[in-house]
C-alpha cells in the first residue's frame, strides 16, 4: 500500500463537523471581512499567546512582510537572518528593499548558529529573523542578548506553533514580534492561506493593525502606505474551531517522532551519516527531518518513491544559492553547513493520522535502503 506523506483528507469527521460548522455559520452572518469572527479568532490567539496582542493575517508571508514595513525597516538596511529556511523568510526582506545577511546554520536543528553572531557588529542590522525549523523552537538567548535594545527580533514561527525551547518559552514570544503560519498543511491549518502576528509591544501591534488595512487610521484616511493583509473571516472561524485540537494534534505527531526514533534509533547508531532528528521536550514535530549524508539521499528519496512512499526534501537551495538572490554576491561554499542540510535532509511522513502499519513500511523501506 502506498504511504503518503501527508494526507488532509484523514482529518477525523468530528473535526470535519466542526470546520464546517463554523463555515456555515459564516455563510449565515455574511460577515466576510473581519468583525466577529476574526475578532473570536484574535482573543483566541491572544490566550494562546501568554497575553501577547495576536492579529490575523493573510498568510505567514504576509506576516512577515507586514512585520517588516511595522518595524520601518528602510530600504538598503541589513537583515541578519538564515540561508535554509522556506523561501518567504528571505523573500520579504528583498520584497521591501532590504538585504538580507545571512550567517550558517547548526546541524542539530536546523536553525542560524547563534555563537557565530556575536562575531558580528550590531550597528550593522536593522533586524534579526531567526527561524524556527520543523517544529523546534530555538532558545533565542544569545541573540536576544547580542541584539539588545537596538535590533528588534521578529521569529518565524510558521512551523512552530505552540513549540517550546529548552526553558519551556513558546516560539514567537521572545522577540519584538513572532510571525506564523496556516498552510494547510501546517500542524495548525486553514482552509487555505492565513498567518498570525504577535507582539507585546502595543505601539508595534497598533500600527500593524493600521498597515493591515493600507495604513488606514480612520475610513478613507491613510497616515501610511500599508497593504491588504487581512485574514479571511472564513479562515478565522475554522482556525478558532480547531485551535483547541491542536495539542493532541501534536501530542500524535510526537508519538509518531518516538515510534521512528525506536525502529530507526539502531540503524542511525550503526551508520554515523544517517542522523535523526533531536526531539526535544517542546517540539511539535511540524516535519520529521532525518539526515541522509554521503551523497545518498536522492537514492534513498527515489527508493522510497518506488516504494510508494512519500517524502520530501525540505529545502533543496539555499538562499544563497537561489538564482534570484544572485546580486548578493553569495558563492557556494559560503555557509557549509546549510548547503550540507539542503543535500542531505529528507522529511519522513509524520502527520497525525498516519497509521502504525504505515510507519512500519517507512522504517523498513529507509532500513532496507540503507542495509
Ligand atoms: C518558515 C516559514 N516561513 C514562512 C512561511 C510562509 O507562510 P505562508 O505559506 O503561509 O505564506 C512558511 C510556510 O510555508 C514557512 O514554513
Amino acid at each position: 500500500m502506498p504511504v503518503p506523506f501527508m494526507d488532509l483528507s484523514r482529518t477525523p469527521p468530528s473535526t470535519e463537523r466542526l470546520v464546517r460548522d463554523a463555515v456555515l455559520r459564516v455563510l449565515d452572518h455574511k460577515q466576510f471581512i473581519l468583525g466577529t469572527e476574526v475578532t473570536a479568532f484574535e482573543a483566541l490567539a491572544s490566550r494562546e499567546l501568554e497575553g501577547a496582542s495576536a492579529l490575523g493575517v493573510s498568510s505567514g508571508t504576509d506576516a512577515l512582510l507586514l512585520g517588516l514595513m511595522a518595524l520601518r525597516v528602510p530600504a538598503g538596511a541589513e537583515v541578519l537572518t538564515t540561508p535554509f529556511s522556506f523561501f518567504a523568510t528571505a523573500g520579504v526582506v528583498r520584497r521591501i528593499g532590504a538585504r538580507p545577511v545571512f550567517v550558517d546554520i547548526e546541524l542539530d536543528h536546523f536553525g542560524m548558529d547563534l555563537a557565530a553572531v556575536s562575531s558580528l557588529p550590531r550597528s550593522r542590522f536593522a533586524a534579526a529573523i531567526p527561524v524556527h525549523l520543523f517544529g523546534h523552537a530555538l532558545d533565542l538567548d544569545p541573540l536576544v542578548r547580542w541584539a539588545e535594545d537596538s535590533v528588534p527580533i521578529m521569529e518565524d514561527a510558521a512551523q512552530a506553533i505552540g513549540a517550546r525551547d529548552v526553558h519551556g518559552r513558546l516560539a514567537g514570544l521572545q522577540g519584538r514580534l513572532g510571525t506564523w503560519s496556516f498552510f494547510p498543511t501546517k500542524n495548525l491549518g486553514a482552509l487555505g492561506d492565513a498567518g498570525l502576528v504577535a507582539t507585546r509591544d502595543e505601539e508595534l501591534a497598533a500600527r500593524m493593525k493600521q498597515l493591515r488595512a493600507h495604513g488606514q487610521s480612520s475610513q478613507y484616511r491613510h497616515e501610511e502606505i500599508g497593504g491588504n493583509f487581512r485574514i479571511d473571516a472564513l479562515q478565522a472561524a475554522a482556525l478558532t474551531s480547531t485551535w483547541p485540537l491542536l495539542a493532541e494534534q501534536n501530542r500524535q505527531r510526537r508519538l509518531n517522532a518516538a515510534y521512528y526514533e525506536r525502529r530507526l534509533g539502531d540503524l542511525a547508531r550503526r551508520d554515523d551519516r544517517f542522523v535523526l532528528p533531536k526531539i526535544s521536550a517542546g517540539h511539535t514535530v511540524h516535519q520529521y527531518v532525518v539526515r541522509v549524508g554521503g551523497g545518498r539521499r536522492d537514492q534513498v528519496q527515489a527508493g522510497l518513491r518506488e516504494m510508494g512512499i512519500g517524502s520530501m526534501v525540505y529545502y533543496p537551495i539555499p538562499f544563497h544559492l537561489q538564482p534570484c538572490f544572485k546580486d548578493l554576491g553569495y558563492r557556494e561554499g559560503d555557509f557549509p553547513r546549510a548547503e550540507q542540510a539542503a543535500a542531505e535532509v529528507l522529511a519522513l511522513p509524520i502527520f497525525p493520522g498516519l497509521r502504525p502499519e504505515e510507519q512500519d513500511q517507512v522504517a523498513a523501506g529507509i532500513e532496507k535502503l540503507l542495509a
